[in-house]
Formats: structure tokens, C-alpha cells, sequence
């Protein structure tokens, strides 16, 4: 059965404001933000002096662009709780992610940003059509990693009945899924279709489960791998964003009833785009780097955040809080291949689009000879597979051929066999880049 969106009078009512409301309210939660950074952490008073900026400088929201931004490097700085804004005493949680470089980045919350934040999970899952007593399988990690226990406060909120299964362990996943009969699964987008060929494995058809509703999130994916989800599922699956500096998953979310984009919470997270190279704002509709300034957070504010992630902000629609378009990939995970610019998701597009192909894939780069090379590793699909040699060198050629029209670059496409390529039970590893000093 497919979910319809929630009736009006079960948003809040902010959901449905006008502009002027949302930018007025957005205008005097950020002057708090700014004022309580500036006068509890001696990084943002230290960096707000340098950039010769006082909280009260700040008259309109475009005034927000004089303020100094801050990156994942700051984090590190302050590792691992010299951010927080609040006395150890007011902190109730921490997380933390691991990120690809050494050192955790480590965040905080204050009661009341715990409440928040299961509040704004809430508001997703009603986006996606949710409602109370569904029954919500998560199967996003718990522990440090902010999606297995922003999902489970805000499904608890919402009234569901939470199935706290975590990430792993697909078979039992399937035999919950299975038995529980679960009307909602949240779990990042590669793991569900890790769990959907553990289906097949068994036998099973994973379309005649329960399910009507996934909320994927927690990595890059593409248009086409919602299409492969929705139809191996029978169920709609609807996009989430979230960074744990910010808050972790529940910034933005997708509304059943357009499937257009993710709602940016604007209530509590302000957005910007900027030009990624030169930090310079950029006007609604452009792409760059999403920008994000939390309104409300108590223990660790976050003023001008490089999330690194690459979107465009457009109109409300199902709401009237503006959209962040799905998100094309991170500026640290463009791969430039001979002095063209590669996304792996423009890759996974065009892997998606030969029924020959399983959506697992996994992307190499290395040196030869002073020249960088990208390799491109596929499955076959599971439902078709194993193919003899011959149609494994046509479709690896038709891939290969795909990549230069599109992209313009040459790739050495390698057909492995099927399952031989590792799964991941949360954010999937796309790219191992074995260039020297990158
Ligand atoms: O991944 C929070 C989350 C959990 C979001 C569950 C959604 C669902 P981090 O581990 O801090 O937090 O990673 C944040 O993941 O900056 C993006 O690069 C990427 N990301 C998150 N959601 C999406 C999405 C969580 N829907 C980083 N589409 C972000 C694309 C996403 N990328």
C-alpha cells in the first residue's frame, strides 16, 4: 500500500508559515546562535575578532556572510569538547564520526537539543507519510554514529513502535522484516539493497514484504538507485540528510507527496550555498557548497559549517521551507581523472542504467605513469548472473563506452564476480584512491 502525506493540521505550524514568518523567526533565533557562540566558546569569539565581526553586527540575515565560517579542521582543533557551549553538567549525549583521517569529530547535546532533534526526526517520518503505531525497523548503526539513535527518538516520538535492530546480521534483518512486519525501514540507501538481495538469497520476494516507506540517507545516491530500491521493494523510498555537526540525520528530508527534494528544516538550520573555491554566497538555484548554521543548538553551536556537500537550494513545495536538491557528491570525494572532474555518482547512474549490471560498485584510482587511472569494479546482477566470458568483456565495453560519452574519460571497467565486492551494513565505500600524497 502506498503512504499519502500528512493532512495540514498535523504540521507544526511552522512547516506551513509564510516566508516573512520563517525569515523573521530565522533572523532572531540567529542572533541568539551568534551571541551564544561568541560568548561561551573561545574558538567562534576568537575567529568572530579576527574577522573584525561582533554578534551584533549582524541586522539582516544576509549579514550572516561577514561572519567567518567553520570546517571540520576547527573540530579537530577542539578535540575533543572544546566547542561545547554549555557546562559539562548540561551535556546529556555525546556521538561522534569517525571520519576517514584519524581523529573523531566529536559532538554534543543538552537536553533540549536531544528533544529538538527528535522533534525534527519526527517531522521526517510524518513527511514520509509515518504515523503513529507504525512500526519503524531501524537498521541505521547505534552507538557514536548519530543515524541508528536520531532515528530511534524520532520514530519514538512520532508515536511509532520502534525495532531497534542496528546495522548487520542481514539475515536476521530479513527474518525481522519478515515476521515483525515492519511499515517503515530507515537504513542507509547501499545496505537496503544489500538486505534485498539477502531476500533473494533466501528465496524470498522482497516486494511482498510490508514495507511502504524507506528513509535512506547517510551517504550519496543517485535518482536511479531509488528507482532499483523502489521497484525490488514495492515501496517508496525518500531521501534524508543529516551531519552530525549539525545535528546528525533530520536537517532535511523529502515529503512523500512530491518526492522533489529534501525540506530543509529552516526553522532550526540555516542554509547558504557558496562557490566551494572562493567562499563566496551564491544566489538560490546555483550549485555549490551547502553551508549550515544552527539556530537553536545549545551545546555545540555551529555557525557558517562547511558541510562539503554539494547541492542547490530551491523553492518550498510540499512545504514552504526551501528544498536542498539531492545531494551529487562531497567536494573531498570528486575524484579529477586526467583534469576531469568524476563524481562516483555520476558513475553509479550509468552502472544503473544496463540491467546487466548489480547496483555494488566500487571505484580505483591509481598512477601509471605519471597519469591517473580510474578503474571501475561491477557485479553482475544477482537475478542474471553469471555470465560467460563474452558477456562479461560486452558489458564491461558498454560501461566503459558509457563512461567516455558522458564523462570524456577512458576507465578500465572490471566485471568481478558476484558478492566478491564487500557490502557495507552502513555508509558504503566507494572510492579507494591508491594515488601517492592524495
Ligand atoms: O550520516 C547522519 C545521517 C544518518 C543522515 C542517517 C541521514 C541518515 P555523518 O556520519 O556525520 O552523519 O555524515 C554526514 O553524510 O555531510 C553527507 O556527506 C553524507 N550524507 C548524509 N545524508 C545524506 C544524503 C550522518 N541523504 C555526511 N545524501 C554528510 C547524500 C548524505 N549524502
Amino acid at each position: 500500500m502506498r503512504r499519502k502525506g500528512p493532512a495540514t493540521h498535523q504540521l507544526d505550524p511552522i512547516e506551513t508559515a509564510s516566508r516573512d514568518e520563517i525569515a523573521a523567526l530565522q533572523l532572531a533565533r540567529l542572533k541568539w546562535s551568534l551571541r551564544h557562540a561568541y560568548d561561551n566558546v573561545r574558538h567562534y569569539r576568537r575567529a568572530f575578532e579576527h574577522a573584525a565581526v561582533h554578534p551584533d553586527d549582524l541586522k539582516t540575515l544576509d549579514d550572516l556572510a561577514k561572519f567567518p565560517f567553520t570546517t571540520k579542521e576547527d573540530l579537530r582543533a577542539n578535540y575533543p569538547f572544546r566547542l561545547f557551549a554549555v557546562p559539562r553538567d548540561e551535556v546529556v549525549r555525546v556521538h561522534a564520526s569517525s571520519g576517514t583521517t584519524g581523529q573523531p569529530t566529536v559532538v554534543g547535546y543538552t537536553r533540549r537539543d536531544i528533544d529538538t532533534w527528535a522533534d525534527l526526526m519526527a517531522r521526517c517520518i510524518r513527511a514520509a507519510g509515518g504515523r503513529k503505531g507504525d512500526i519503524v525497523h531501524v537498521a541505521y548503526g547505534y552507538g557514536l554514529f548519530t543515524g541508528g539513535l536520531g532515528a530511534h527518538y524520532g520514530a519514538e516520538r512520532l508515536g511509532c513502535v520502534v525495532v531497534p535492530v542496528s546495522g548487520g546480521q542481514t539475515a536476521r534483518q530479513v527474518q525481522l522484516i519478515c515476521d515483525f512486519r515492519p511499515d517503515i525501514i530507515m537504513v542507509t540507501p547501499s545496505y537496503m539493497l544489500v538486505i534485498a538481495d539477502e531476500f533473494e538469497r533466501q528465496g524470498l520476494n522482497p516486494r511482498e514484504t510490508s514495507l511502504c516507506v524507506g528513509l535512506h540517507g547517510a551517504e550519496p545516491w543517485t535518482n536511479a538507485m531509488r528507482r532499483e530500491i523502489e521497484q525490488r521493494f514495492d515501496m517508496d523510498a525518500l531521501d534524508l540528510y543529516g551531519l552530525s555537526e549539525i545535528i546528525g540525520p533530520g536537517v532535511a528530508s523529502e515529503c512523500i507527496e512530491t518526492k522533489d527534494g529534501l525540506h530543509l528544516w529552516e526553522d532550526h538550520f540555516y542554509p547558504e550555498i557558496i562557490d566551494p573555491a572562493t567562499g563566496t554566497p551564491l544566489a538560490d538555484g546555483e550549485i555549490g557548497e551547502l553551508v549550515l548554521t544552527s539556530l537553536t543548538k545549545e551545546a555545540l553551536p555551529m555557525i557558517r559549517y562547511r558541510t562539503r556537500d554539494l547541492t542547490r537550494l530551491l523553492p518550498g513545495t510540499a512545504r514552504s521551507m526551501r528544498r536542498m536538491e539531492k545531494v551529487t557528491g562531497r567536494t573531498d570525494d570528486m575524484l579529477i581523472i586526467r583534469g576531469v572532474n568524476v563524481f562516483p555518482s555520476q558513475i553509479e547512474e550509468l552502472i544503473l542504467k544496463d540491467k546487466h549490471l548489480s547496483p555494488h560498485y566500487l571505484l580505483e584510482v591509481y598512477r601509471l605513469d605519471h597519469l591517473d587511472q580510474l578503474d571501475v569494479i561491477v557485479e553482475p546482477r544477482g537475478d542474471v548472473g553469471p555470465y560467460d566470458e563474452a558477456t562479461q568483456r560486452a558489458c564491461a565495453s558498454n560501461l566503459a563506452h558509457a563512461v567516455k560519452s558522458y564523462l570524456g574519460i577512458s576507465v578500465n571497467v572490471r566485471m568481478v564476480n558476484l558478492g566478491e565486492i564487500e557490502r557495507s551494513m552502513g555508509k558504503a565505500k566507494r572510492i579507494i584512491d591508491m594515488r601517492p600524497n592524495v
